[in-house]
């Protein structure tokens, strides 16, 4: 179950061209299990009509501030049963009647009654959005506690190439997945998650490397997110796209991955190493491309630092094993002699589990307890697991 499953969200839409990702946004939360209400603007419906909402959504998409609801005041309704009021695309306008307080729509007079967070995604021509104006009630929004999704550098509907472009919908939706995830039981805590391989050079052009997509590590980073947290990302090499709303390290080496998780694991609360790290690295870099000459070759390999095992155990700890035999024996060495919290074991010989698949069937490991299976599952779900183990673990932490 993801973050957005179940939840009910009010989309407010505004008169821009962006309100065209609005849909496309309605969409998306929708496919993810969320109720998505829309309420347009009546400048919105220049650009887009209430039916494109309904359509995607299967549920209501209102305009008019006075639509009869029998039995309940329509704003009132909308704003009491809410979980979160996105407004996407945010124009200027919109933005200084929000923080003025005028009420002279449906969407500010929900916006006005509601308890529930509030994002904004302002999106207009460069000069408006850095327009003094502009810039204040946006610092008077984020001050009353208003989450603003800055607008990008690009090419506008002008044609100026300026900051006012509103971002993309995957961007939008780790937004909205951060404003809900931030009552979660991670809030205010701080998680560093390594992901992808390593790559060790054996010249400029070649390295030893493994075949991690980094595909469970994103999707921990993604919900260590979901859950509140503040999220430090230490990214190797990977081929799954990168998770949204955190703080992305990228490294290439396992030398640079240790001191990466060296610097960020002293602020926080838990470490889980989803990262491939490759053991060995070659002696020596060559400094030039190495040629053919004919002989077979040898190239000598050192050993790499363990990281999980070099960081200290006073924040929570969590590897992984990845194992193609005796899976469980090996992984529960990896438990005591890194010092872990948990180890999630994983038979990366099966299609179905570890390297580059969407499922995973891993057992948890943890000191005390008995192994954990759980059944294959989509990475996502499994991520989600792992978190609300991990959560529980930083939680013990902090009341002891
Ligand atoms: N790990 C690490 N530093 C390394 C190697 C591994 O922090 N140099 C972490 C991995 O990120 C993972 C856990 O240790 O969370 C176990 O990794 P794995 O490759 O399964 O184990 P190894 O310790 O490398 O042991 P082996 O390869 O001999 O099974």
């Amino acid at each position: 179950m993801s973050i957005l499953s179940g939840k009910k969200i009010l989309l407010g839409v505004c008169g821009s061209i962006a309100a065209f990702k609005a849909v496309a946004l309605a969409s998306q939360l929708t496919q993810a299990g969320a109720a998505v209400t829309t309420i347009l603007t009546q400048d919105a419906t220049r650009f887009v009509t209430p039916l494109s909402f309904t359509s995607v959504t299967q549920r209501p998409a209102y305009l008019d501030l006075f639509t009869p609801d029998p039995g309940r005041i329509l704003h009132i309704a909308l704003a009491e049963e809410a979980d979160l009021l996105a407004v996407v695309p945010a124009t200027a306008h919109t933005l200084g009647r929000m923080a003025q307080g005028l009420s002279d729509d449906l969407l500010t007079c929900t916006y006005l009654s509601t308890l529930a967070p509030v994002l904004v995604a302002p999106a207009m021509d460069g000069g408006m959005f850095t327009n003094a104006a502009t810039q204040a009630n946006l610092a008077t929004l984020r001050e009353r506690g208003v989450h603003i999704v800055e607008p990008l550098e690009g090419r506008l509907a002008s044609g100026l190439v300026a900051k006012g472009r509103m971002p993309e919908v995957d961007a939008l939706t780790a937004e909205i997945r951060t404003v809900l995830g931030r009552s979660g039981p991670l809030a205010g805590k701080t998680v560093v998650v390594s992901a992808g391989g390593t790559q060790e050079p054996l010249d400029p052009v070649r390295y030893i490397g493994n075949r991690s997509s980094g595909k469970m590590g994103f999707a921990l980073a993604e919900a260590a997110r979901d859950c509140g947290a503040q999220v430090i990302l230490i990214q190797g090499a990977t081929t799954a796209p990168p998770p949204l709303g955190m703080t992305t390290v990228s490294v290439t080496t396992a030398a640079e991955m240790l001191r990466a998780v060296e610097e960020h694991t002293v602020q926080a609360d838990a470490l889980i190493m989803a990262g491939a790290v490759a053991d060995y690295r070659p002696e020596t870099s060559r400094s030039q491309k190495a040629k053919r000459t004919g002989e077979p070759l040898t190239i000598t390999l050192v050993e790499n630092t363990d990281i999980l095992r070099q960081i200290p155990p006073t924040l929570v700890k969590v590897g992984f094993a990845a194992e193609t035999e005796n899976v469980l024996k090996n992984a529960e060495k990896k438990l005591t002699s890194k010092n872990a919290d948990l180890i999630v074991a994983n038979d990366v010989s099966r299609p179905d589990s570890g390297f580059g698949a969407d499922t995973n069937q891993v057992t948890i490991l943890s000191k005390g307890h008995p192994p954990e299976r759980l059944p294959v599952l989509p990475k996502a779900e499994v991520a989600a697991m792992i978190l609300a183990r991990v959560a529980a673990l930083v939680r013990q932490r902090s009341d002891s």
